[in-house]
């Protein structure tokens, strides 16, 4: 845990990898959202100074630069916003930007703003003003990334208020750990504010690690039941003597968002277990990424799982497609199918080309 009380910190390993995540989002965010939309808002909420002690960039910094050297970078508005509650974290973010994004560097249309003042009170009032308009909030990235663990800073209610308007997304921190050092460390009504009800009770009766899976999962249900979420997906981040630090949660209503965001955390866990640790070796993390030509391990359990939920069916691309993305862990590849198909355990009718599997191909699974 790095130390609150300075300014400007240390940046640990397992930080690097949630801003390259941020990194890999946009990246396929940025294009999808682009296209479509006239304007977007990308808010950092828990902002911090925009820079580590060792020089490396904050996630405000990482946001914008990552937007502003995008080959298909948004040709519309693009508003950064970044709320930051420490004053002089709030000036030194400010300086940050001035210095690396200097006026007339932005594209036209693009501008960002830093508001030194809460997360509750800067969204709720900017939703008010909105809606008191008629309007609805346009198409936002939320970023919540508290440092520890307060639910007046962070209630289910105003997240719910940001994911109600269409296309609007969260990337959450959520620490479980503090979240079960309650009535100690977080007060019963803190926990009822950050989970929007009181379902969290149901972790006093649990041990361990049960209560933070518990937590997790009654968070990331709250995330749909309350805040009106359609999918969640959650990466875990631990300490190189592996505690769970926090897990990063992305909610959404959109299968694309979502495949965005599995494809965004697979980059940074090409073994699929969605986990981070300061222990991983950054040279051993290349080794797996570009491990060429062998067919990944987890292909064969991909299409183990394709072929009990669809033998003897026939389904359109798309609805595999929605499949893998929404219910299954693993990203949408057609090694799988190729492998299937390879196997004889799937034909597939409506393409040009052999072992491919277009848009509009239609799928079918030989019964088992
Ligand atoms: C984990 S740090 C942010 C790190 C930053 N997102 C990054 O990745 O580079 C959390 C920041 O939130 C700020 N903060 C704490 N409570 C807040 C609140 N209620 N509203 C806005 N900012 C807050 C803290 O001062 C701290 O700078």
């Amino acid at each position: 845990m790095p130390n609150t009380d300075e300014t400007v910190w240390e940046m640990e390993p397992h930080t690097g990898s949630k801003h390259d995540i941020l990194r890999h989002y946009l990246n396929r965010w940025l294009p999808i959202l682009g296209k479509r939309s006239t304007t977007m808002n990308y808010i950092d909420a828990f902002a911090g100074p925009g820079i580590y002690k060792g020089g490396e960039p904050g996630s405000p910094v990482v946001a914008i630069e990552t937007a502003r050297t995008h080959v298909m970078r948004p040709k519309g508005k693009v508003n950064f916003l970044f709320i930051e509650k420490d004053g002089e974290r709030a000036r030194v973010l400010k300086e940050q930007l001035a210095s690396r994004f200097p006026a007339g560097t932005l594209p036209d249309g693009w501008s960002y703003a830093v508001e030194n003042g809460e997360f509750v009170t800067v969204v709720e009032k900017g939703l008010n003003e909105i809606e008191a308009q008629g309007n609805h909030l346009a198409p936002t990235l939320a970023f919540l990334d508290p440092f520890g663990f307060s639910g007046h800073d962070l209630p289910m209610s105003t997240v719910g208020r940001i994911l109600k308007a269409p296309r609007c997304e969260v990337f959450v921190t959520f620490m479980a750990g503090f979240a079960t050092r309650f009535p100690e460390v977080v007060p019963p009504d803190t926990m009822t504010k950050l989970f929007g009800d009181e379902r969290w009770r149901g972790v006093v009766d649990l041990k361990g690690e049960a209560r933070t899976d518990f937590l997790l999962a009654t968070y990331e249900g709250s995330l749909k039941t309350i805040a009106g979420a359609k999918f969640t997906r959650s990466f875990e981040m631990k300490s190189s003597d592996g505690r769970v630090i926090y897990d990063l949660v992305f909610a959404t209503k959109h299968p694309k968002g979502l495949e965005a965001m599995k494809e965004a955390m697979w980059e940074i866990d090409p073994r699929g277990t969605y986990t981070f640790s300061d222990r991983t070796d950054p040279n051993q993390r290349f080794l797996i990424e570009f491990d060429g030509g062998v067919e990944p391990h987890w292909v064969a359990k991909a299409a183990q799982m394709l072929l009990v939920r669809f033998s003897g069916k026939t389904i359109s691309r798309r609805a595999l497609w929605e499949y893998v993305v929404v219910d299954t862990p693993f990203p949408d590849r057609s090694s799988v199918l190729k492998r299937l198909e390879l196997d004889g355990k799937l034909t597939v009718s409506g393409r040009q080309r052999k072992l491919s599997y277009p848009d509009g191909c239609t799928l079918c699974f030989q019964p088992s």
